[in-house]
Formats: structure tokens, C-alpha cells, sequence
């Protein structure tokens, strides 16, 4: 069970080196270019398709036997949605990078049935196992969220080969974008964090009814955005409302980690953790500054340099710092317990702790926060230089903090 979710951590790992050594490469320049433009959309899925969704689709399947005690549905069919998820978005983000149209159409085809193996693989661990909490009910949703975010995706990538839905292009990609990261990564990475939160902080006994609360109020902010960007209307009122359950979901999750760390029985979970969680209440102070922004300025909410800035921080600030964070328990574990497991305890056998140095862990973090905060204030006062230099510090950064990670391998 070891070399499936391996597979996709590792692949997740080289596209992430791929992304900072290509944005080293320009030094940082992209990030000022529109968005939507090829290069956007090929560094954009670089990070999101190959980093972070194949980080999360191993960790998965890894955890999914932690959770439910079962192992997944089918292994053989996670690597048939190995090849094809990898296959299709390599084809994808050629496509994006070469603007070939009918490479992007067959890309998001291959990419996205492999979404649906994967789906269909782990909703059927689920349903077969039958066991309905927070945890199980938020990965199900995530699940639905990603096949949502991928359908809608091949939606586009069709439309720019054919031209199929011309006018309906600037709402799907509005709701794509709103599945794709609320949705899929918001869900899981809150739906997972009810189980492995309490597992790094040794914490029995917090009350799980907040994670009920959260489980409603992320899906009711998902499903506003997307109505908000289907819906009628220009979708500025309903954007305030997904703000504001985002924050109040946000603040019943900083409630349920400060009662788990009540609970807990051990000093640290880790500097890794620690700054996952320094991460979430980043969010939610960004939240509630875009609360107040959009009651007194609503149409600065509205603008490309908010738009950006937010998914910077979203995407960046919480998304990557959370999953880079979990990464530092996951990885030692898994490598710990296939190199070690049946050794455990004998002369000479390492304990899980010493494959990673905590130090380094801080380190890479302090330098990716400090250069993405920098960045973020170039881009917010309009300073190119300040851009340049806080891109080329978080990718230092972040290439530092894998470089980290891999070197578990090596123990
Ligand atoms: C197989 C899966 C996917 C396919 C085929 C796909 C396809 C596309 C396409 C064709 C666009 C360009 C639309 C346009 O600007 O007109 C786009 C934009 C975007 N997608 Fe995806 N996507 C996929 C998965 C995801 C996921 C999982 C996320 C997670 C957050 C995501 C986030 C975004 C974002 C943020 C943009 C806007 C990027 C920009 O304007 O540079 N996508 N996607």
C-alpha cells in the first residue's frame, strides 16, 4: 500500500520543483501578466493540478485506511488513474503552454477520467464502509467537488476547441474556480485536519460538534459562490455572503483546534503543524479585512488586483502552506513505516522524528511567509521590485523546504 500513494507524492514533488525552478527562471515576472493568459494557465495548474491535487490524491489513499480502517476499493485502479491523471494534465498543460487548443480538449478528456477513476474509487471505499461523520461526509464532498471542478474545466478546454458555450465560458470558469478551491481543497484539508489534527497534538476528548457546524457552513459558501457565478445578476452581492460564512466557518475551525490543543498530551506537533494552523488564522484575518473592504468599497473587491491577491493567499497562504506542513508528518511516516515498521524498537532503527529536522522545517517556512508577504504588499502598493523579490524568496523557500522533505527518502 506504500508505493501508491509514494507515487503520487513524489510526482507532486517534481512538479512543484518544476513550478519554483521555472519561476525562479523569470524571476518572478509572470505574476504580474494577466492570469488568463497561456503562461497563467499553465503555472496556475502546475501548481494546483500537478502539486497539490497529486500531493492530496496521496494522501488519500494513504489516510483513507487510517480513517476508516479499510483498505481502498481498488489499488489497481489507482494506478490506472495514475496514468491517466498524469498523462492528460502533461497534455493539458502543454496545451496551455503551447496555446494548442485540441491538445488542451484531449488533456482535460485524459485528466479528467482520471478524476473520476480516483472518485469513483474512494467513494466506493466510503459508501462500502458506511461509517457517516465529518470526516467521511467532508472528503465525500471534496470528492464531488473535484469531479464538479474537472467536468467544468473539460467544459472550457472543449469550448476553446469548438466553441460550444461561448457565452456560458466566463460564468463556468468563475464556478470552476470557486469548486476547485473551496470545494476540493477546503473540504479536504478541513475534513482531514478533524482526523490528523488530534492525531500530531496526542489530543483525546475535544467535542466534534463544531466540525458539524464547519462541514455547513464551507458547503453552504461553496455552493453560494457557484450559484453566484451561475446564477443571475454579476454575483457582487452572494460573493459577500461566501466571504462571510468562509469567516464564520473559519472561526468555529480556530475554536475546535484551540480545544483540541486543550486536550492535548503533547508539547508540539510539530513546527510543521504549527504553522498550518498560524496559516488558518492568516486566512480568516484576510477574510475579515475583505468583509470590510466589501461593505465600504464593493467594487475594489471586484477588481483583478483584489481577485489575484486573494487567490495568492488562499491558494498560497493556506492551501500550499497546510499541505507543505502536512507533508512533513506524512512523509516521514510513510517512509518511517516502510523502511522501519518491522524493525521498530531494535538497536541502531531510527525513531520517526529523526528523518526530519524541525529546524529546517521552520526555516523553509519563515523564508516562504516572509517572501510571500512581500510579495502580496508589491502587489497590493503596485511595486514590481517588491513582487520580484518576494516570488524569488518564496520559491527559494519552497525549493529549501522540499529539498527537506525528499531528504526523508534518504534516511
Ligand atoms: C482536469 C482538471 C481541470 C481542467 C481540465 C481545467 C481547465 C481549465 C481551463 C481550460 C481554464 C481556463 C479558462 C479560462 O480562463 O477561460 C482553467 C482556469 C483555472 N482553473 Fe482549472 N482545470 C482543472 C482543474 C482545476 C483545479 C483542480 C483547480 C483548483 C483550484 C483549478 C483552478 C483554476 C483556476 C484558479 C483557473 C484560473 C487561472 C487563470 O486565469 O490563470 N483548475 N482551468
Amino acid at each position: 500500500m506504500f508505493r501508491l500513494p509514494l507515487l503520487f507524492i513524489a510526482t507532486g514533488i517534481v512538479s512543484f520543483v518544476l513550478f519554483h525552478v521555472g519561476s525562479l527562471f523569470t524571476t518572478g515576472g509572470w505574476v504580474l501578466d494577466h492570469p488568463r493568459s497561456p503562461d497563467g494557465w499553465f503555472r496556475v495548474h502546475l501548481l494546483v493540478l500537478d502539486w497539490a491535487t497529486m500531493v492530496a490524491m496521496g494522501a488519500v489513499y494513504q489516510l483513507i485506511d487510517v480513517v476508516l480502517q479499510r483498505r481502498i476499493y481498488s489499488r489497481m485502479l489507482g494506478y490506472v488513474h495514475y496514468v491517466f491523471f498524469m498523462g492528460g494534465t502533461v497534455i493539458l498543460l502543454a496545451g496551455f503552454l503551447q496555446s494548442r487548443v485540441e491538445w488542451i480538449a484531449v488533456g482535460a478528456v485524459a485528466a479528467v477520467i482520471g478524476i473520476l477513476l480516483f472518485v469513483w474509487n474512494v467513494g466506493r471505499t466510503l459508501w462500502e464502509a458506511k461509517r457517516w461523520n465529518p470526516i467521511t461526509l467532508s472528503t465525500a464532498c471534496a470528492l464531488l467537488y473535484l469531479a464538479l471542478t474537472g467536468l467544468l474545466g473539460l467544459a472550457m478546454g472543449l469550448n476553446f476547441a469548438f466553441q460550444f458555450w461561448v457565452d456560458l465560458h466566463e460564468r463556468l470558469l468563475a464556478a470552476h474556480i470557486w469548486l476547485g478551491t473551496l470545494g476540493w481543497f477546503g473540504l479536504l484539508i478541513t475534513g482531514f485536519s478533524y482526523k490528523m489534527l488530534p492525531m500530531f497534538y496526542l489530543s483525546h476528548g475535544a467535542s466534534d460538534r463544531p466540525q458539524y457546524y464547519i462541514l455547513g457552513l464551507w458547503n453552504a459558501a461553496v455552493l453560494l459562490g457557484v450559484w453566484a457565478s451561475l446564477g443571475p445578476g454579476d454575483g457582487s452581492g452572494p460573493t459577500l455572503g461566501v466571504i462571510l460564512l468562509l469567516a464564520a466557518a473559519l472561526l468555529i475551525y480556530d475554536r475546535l483546534i484551540r480545544d483540541i490543543r486543550k486536550h492535548s498530551h503533547k508539547a508540539s506537533p510539530g513546527r510543521g503543524i504549527v504553522w498550518t494552523l498560524w496559516s488558518t488564522r492568516a486566512l480568516l484575518v484576510f477574510c475579515i479585512l475583505s468583509l470590510c473592504v466589501g461593505l465600504v468599497a464593493p467594487s475594489l473587491l471586484r477588481s483583478l488586483s483584489w481577485i489575484v491577491i486573494a487567490g495568492w493567499v488562499y491558494l498560497w497562504g493556506w492551501v500550499a502552506v497546510t499541505v507543505l506542513g502536512y507533508m512533513s508528518k506524512i512523509v516521514p511516516f510513510l517512509w518511517w513505516t516502510h523502511k522501519y515498521g518491522d524493525q521498530a524498537g531494535r538497536p541502531g532503527v531510527p525513531v520517526m522524528s529523526d528523518l526530519i529536522s524541525e529546524r529546517s522545517v521552520d526555516a523553509g517556512m519563515w523564508v516562504m511567509a516572509v517572501g510571500l508577504l512581500t510579495a502580496l504588499a508589491g502587489m497590493g502598493f503596485m511595486e514590481p521590485w517588491a513582487v520580484f523579490t518576494g516570488i524569488a524568496a518564496l520559491s527559494a523557500g519552497a525549493l529549501f523546504y522540499i529539498g527537506v522533505i525528499a531528504r526523508v527518502f534518504t534516511r
